[in-house]
């Protein structure tokens, strides 16, 4: 058993959560845990993900910007953008879509989802 999977089966079993085989979300933390505006990185399936919270929704991408690979995490966060410290490329956290040179390719995004104030992150990035 994968490790998310077990941690996806320890939390359903302590918080009564139905959360079935099917279901790819890995919990990451409380709601409370990060600011609004905010962001917080996290492990998930084996990679980084940075979780931003603005304006009361979650969102999260990739930990690694697209142009050369510098993570987003450390980034200053204005609005729904990351500003890549390394170079100053600008991504749409709800997207992933970068906004400016020197990043001309999205950076992944995952789906997030918040059950009784507990946020958990997809293992999988959107299509
Ligand atoms: S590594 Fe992010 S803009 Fe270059």
């Amino acid at each position: 058993m994968l490790a998310a999977d077990k941690r996806i089966l320890e939390f359903s079993e302590v918080y009564g959560v139905r959360l079935t085989s099917m279901d790819q979300y890995v919990q990451v933390c409380r709601t409370t845990d990060i600011p609004d505006p905010g962001k917080q990185v996290f492990e998930v399936a084996g990679r980084f993900v940075v979780v931003f919270r603005v304006e009361g929704q979650f969102y999260a991408l990739e930990d690694a910007c697209s142009h050369d690979g510098n993570p987003l995490g450390d980034g200053r966060l204005h609005g729904f953008e990351i500003v890549c410290p390394r170079h100053g490329a600008r991504f749409d956290i709800r997207t992933g879509q970068a906004l400016c040179m020197p990043a001309v390719r999205p950076t992944p995004a995952y789906d997030v989802k918040v059950e009784n104030d507990h946020v958990f992150v997809s293992t999988k990035p959107k299509q």
